[in-house]
């Protein structure tokens, strides 16, 4: 991939026809070490949110050293680049030739499960072995998450003793895990979760070898400003001392947004302008999915050296002939934005280029490494990005 300075320097440098995925790795460096220095446990990645070769390998090299996947793919693709990773199979419903596959073929031990069938399956697949560590996905609320993931998995609190009393003689190491809904918004939400786990926990009378507090934990994007994720390190710390743990109990989170969302941003060229519609050479079926379907909005910059300074709400519609593919924002750009004109939409490293398909033909896509800092971020100048996120720049 080639390197540029910024997406100015890349638009000068290719005038590219189609869309560019751009990825920064120092912002996956910096996530990483954030998230290693003050989570207070262990942090695994999320490869659904970004499983591109490249992430995968500068979040391990950050330190990053164990993996939560979903599917055999994603465990084959983990195991390709990444040989000594650990790698643990957090999907709660499962085939069996994939558990077969992962625990012979790629030496996978860390299986989830959140029903009593799934338990059966997960033992019968893996010749009732003894060696494994499972985690029982309990269900919690994701009233505060702006993507609620609630309701297709989890164990409600009434059947998790029963099936945690179960588990327990399938397995070497037993554990509880939840996920609280993408981009959660405020760390009460982890409080909450472990208060149950703690209500389970002394009522079932139970080892505990991990609670693992899933994914969740936010990125920045315009209009939707969470608190740092400092506070939401020190709730779950605190929540965590009223649990009376074993002394080795680990905990592990698994974030996938907060790592990866600033690692990308993506370069788009306008097709057409009618009004306040820009319609540009990306879009839902590509790599702009949230921007769509859950409204989220991206901060943007329109990549020219002159034009006019004012900014005004543009909607923005995708290449395809569906009219799914439109992507509401508003997104704030130079009012004489026009045909021609490129733009950098930022914040895209999750849950952006994983989604992409080839739909209606648009399936040309370059892809770049840019070395500048992310358009806001989380972990380094957080006060200048919220600053300009409140003045309605991005
Ligand atoms: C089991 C599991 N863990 C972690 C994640 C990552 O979540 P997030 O990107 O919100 O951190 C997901 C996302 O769907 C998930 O399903």
């Amino acid at each position: 991939m080639d390197r540029y300075n910024s997406a100015e320097s890349l638009v000068c440098t290719l005038s590219p026809q189609g869309p560019v995925s751009c990825i920064r790795p120092m912002a996956a460096h910096n996530a990483a070490q954030y998230f290693l220095e003050n989570f207070p446990g262990h942090t695994l990645y999320a490869v659904k949110t970004n499983p591109h070769p490249y992430i995968l390998e500068t979040l391990y090299e950050s330190g990053v050293n164990q993996f939560d996947v979903a599917s055999l793919s994603e465990v084959a693709l983990v195991r390709k680049n990444i040989p000594k990773a650990e790698i643990n199979f957090l999907h709660p419903v499962k085939n069996r030739a994939a558990i077969e596959r992962a625990y012979y073929d790629y030496n996978v031990r860390t299986f989830a499960f959140d029903s009593v069938a799934e338990l059966e399956k997960i033992s019968a697949s893996t010749n009732h072995s003894k060696d494994l560590t499972l985690l029982m996905r309990l269900s919690v609320s994701n009233r505060y998450a702006a993507h609620s993931l609630t309701g297709k998995f989890g164990v409600p609190s009434a059947t998790a003793i029963t099936l945690l009393k179960y588990a327990a003689k399938r397995c070497e190491r037993l554990g509880i895990c939840f996920h609280v809904g993408s981009q959660c918004l405020d760390p009460t939400a982890y409080k909450i979760a472990l208060q149950k786990i703690k209500k389970i926990t002394c009522a079932a009378n139970i080892s505990i070898d991990i609670i693992d507090v899933g994914g969740g934990f936010p990125s920045l994007y315009p209009g939707q400003e969470p608190a740092p994720l400092a506070d939401y390190f020190s709730e779950i710390e605190t929540a965590l001392t009223e649990i009376s743990l074993l002394n080795n109990c680990e905990v592990w989170c698994e974030p996938g947004r907060a790592l990866v969302a600033e690692t990308g941003s993506i370069i788009v060229h306008v097709d057409a302008r009618k009004n306040d519609l820009l319609y540009i050479n990306d879009g839902t079926y590509g790599g702009l999915f949230d921007a769509g379907l859950l409204g989220f909005r991206y901060p943007v910059k329109c990549l020219r050296k002159s034009g006019s300074a004012d900014l005004k709400p543009f909607i923005f519609y995708g290449p395809t002939c569906d009219s799914l593919d439109v992507m509401p924002g508003p997104f704030m750009l130079p009012s004489d934005i026009s045909e021609g004109d490129y733009i950098e939409i930022g914040q895209t490293g999750a849950y952006s280029s994983a989604l992409r398909t080839p739909f209606n033909g648009f399936d040309k896509l370059q892809e770049a490494i840019l070395e500048d800092a992310p358009m806001i971020s989380m972990y380094n100048s957080a006060e200048s990005a919220t600053s300009a996120l409140n003045a309605g720049k991005l």
